[in-house]
């Protein structure tokens, strides 16, 4: 499909489909360790449902193969290019759940076949003292899993318009289809988006990974794929998509400047004419109280005030906290990594305690956060809770138990739990920042009365512009309810479902393929 009538602009409804190939190294169901891993999970089925033609690549993790997901073969055998060998792998299908959309298996054991509950995971593994390292043959892994990707094209029977690549482990995938595919028949028509989730991992490996990936010489220069002597893969997506977008409007600015460009804040000012911000959506048949299956009662904008009591009494007996239902919870949430502000809560959190709140932690990665929260915990079993690992079913608990969800990141691309959290009527409080700054409007007393306050938000990033907010929340949720109400209920009929933000990938799909 290239450019035409598209959409029929009347009801905003796609009449003819693009086709669309999507890389990443996560999709949610199949291996998940962030929100990039709900976006591939949703987008392409949002995109499906509008009449595109969309397609799935991700690598065969064993954590696949142990869930038992359904798992055919195709057959085919992908005969990647690495260096000077060539690795034979098999290319399995699966299939997205509820949707057409195949998702297509690269398998090659050595490289993928290692996440395995003990510590390892899908880029990295648990050394000594709780440590994560990433896997020292990353680069590797993903020039591999990069150049499988092109590999696939002519089997997942379509001619794709767009490759749409995702984060620097398919950051080589736009370079790819430049040099080594644009000549070749099946090739020949087809552009790249690239999307930035997080610019803080850019994939940043020695030179001799040039070898590996069989990309002429001269690409290794610093307008193209070299950062400072080293090859950096994100840097390389950037240079070569024909449009490169991130995941919200605030994210896009501020990476063209100092403070959150990770230092490829000159390189994405020059190539602003082509790149742009979308906002996330949310997959709403996951993450709704009104058929939640993790929580303790259903809930509606209708039925809040009702349900939402029995389910904050779930959490609390979860976690062994004393059930009561006029104490504030304040739920988190999160990677446990310095984006996500969690230095700011525990300075904050002795305050916390003193303004009466219960606090509760769901979390996994640095062991420094690990230790700093179960000392706190210990200090406080009665009023603290926490999981330290990974759990779908507590990450619903806490997103329907909780009476604020605290997510004050230091930085935020655009952030996915403040939106769950908006629609299970539990107001974020947030700092303004990224997509944080995009979704959630201030309960100030001007927003309050307009109606349009979804949650809370803060600019300076200290603990106690965060302990203030927390404490102006808690005046309105103790001293006006009505107030508190309102604010629920305007979080919770939000709508930012993928069918908005499938609209706008559409476009930017339709501008490089037109
Ligand atoms: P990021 O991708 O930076 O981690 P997002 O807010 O975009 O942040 O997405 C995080 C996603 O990962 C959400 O779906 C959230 O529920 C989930 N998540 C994060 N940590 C955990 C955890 N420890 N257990 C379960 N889910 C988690
Ligand atoms: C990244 C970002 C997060 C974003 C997610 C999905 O992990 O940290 O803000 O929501 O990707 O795009």
């Amino acid at each position: 499909m290239k450019g035409g009538n598209l959409r029929d602009s009347d009801r905003g409804i796609a009449v003819s489909g693009l086709r669309v190939l999507v890389a990443a190294s996560e999709v949610v169901g199949f291996a998940k360790t962030g929100g990039l891993a709900d976006v591939v999970g949703a987008l392409p089925r949002a995109l499906a449902r509008r009449g595109h033609q969309v397609a799935i690549v991700m690598p065969y993790y064993s954590a696949i193969r142990r869930a038992g997901l359904p798992v055919e073969k195709t057959g085919v055998v992908l005969p990647v290019p690495l260096g000077d060998r060539v690795l034979a792998c098999r290319l399995l299908r699966s299939r997205l759940p509820h949707a057409n959309v195949p998702v297509y298996l690269v398998e090659h054991p050595p490289y993928f076949e290692r996440d395995d509950g003990s510590g390892r995971g899908l880029y990295q593994q648990a050394m000594s003292g709780g440590y994560k390292s990433d896997y020292p043959d990353n680069a590797e892994r993903f020039v591999f899993f990069s150049r499988a990707v092109l590999e696939t094209v002519p089997h997942i029977g379509f001619t794709p318009d767009v490759i749409h690549a995702n984060d620097w482990q398919t950051g080589l995938v736009p370079v790819y289809l430049n040099e080594l595919y644009r000549s070749r028949a099946g090739y020949q028509r087809t552009r790249s988006v690239f999307t930035i989730h997080n610019i803080a991992y850019q994939g940043i490996f020695g030179r001799e990974v040039m070898r590996l990936t069989n990309l002429p010489g001269w690409l290794f220069s610093p307008h193209l794929l070299e950062f400072h002597g080293y090859l950096n893969f994100l840097k390389a997506g950037i240079v070569a998509a024909d449009a490169v977008n991130t995941v919200s409007p605030t994210y896009a600015r501020e990476i063209q400047t100092p403070e959150f460009g990770c230092g490829l804040e000159g390189l994405l000012w020059q190539l602003r004419g082509k790149l742009s911000g979308i906002v996330n959506g949310v997959d709403y048949d996951q993450w709704d109280p009104g058929i939640d299956p993790h929580l303790a009662a259903k809930y509606t904008p209708d039925t809040v005030a009702k349900n939402k009591p029995a389910c904050k009494a779930d959490l609390q007996r979860k976690f062994s906290l004393p059930e009561d239902t006029t104490t504030p919870i304040l739920g988190m949430v999160a990677r446990l990594v310095s984006q996500k502000g969690i230095d700011l809560v525990l300075s904050a959190a002795p305050g916390f305690l003193d303004l009466g709140c219960q606090l509760v932690f769901l979390g996994d990665g640095d062991p420094e956060y690990h230790d700093e929260l179960k000392g706190f915990q210990a200090r406080h079993p009665d009023r603290v809770g926490l999981y330290l690992g990974f759990n779908e079913g507590i990450a619903h608990k806490i997103e329907a138990g909780s009476d604020l969800f605290l997510m004050p990141s230091r930085y935020e691309p655009c952030g996915l739990n403040q939106i769950y959290s908006l629609r299970y009527g539990t107001p974020p409080v947030v700092r303004s920042t990224g997509g944080l700054a995009d979704t959630i409007v201030n309960a100030t007393e001007e927003n309050l009365s307009a109606g349009t306050a979804t949650g809370f938000a803060f600019d300076a990033y200290t603990a106690n512009a965060l302990y203030e907010t927390v404490k102006w929340a808690l005046n309105l949720y103790r001293d006006r309810p009505d107030d508190f109400a309102q604010v629920v209920r305007t979080a919770m009929v939000q709508d930012w479902s993928w069918d908005r933000s499938a609209i706008e990938y559409e476009a930017l799909y339709q501008k490089v393929s037109g």
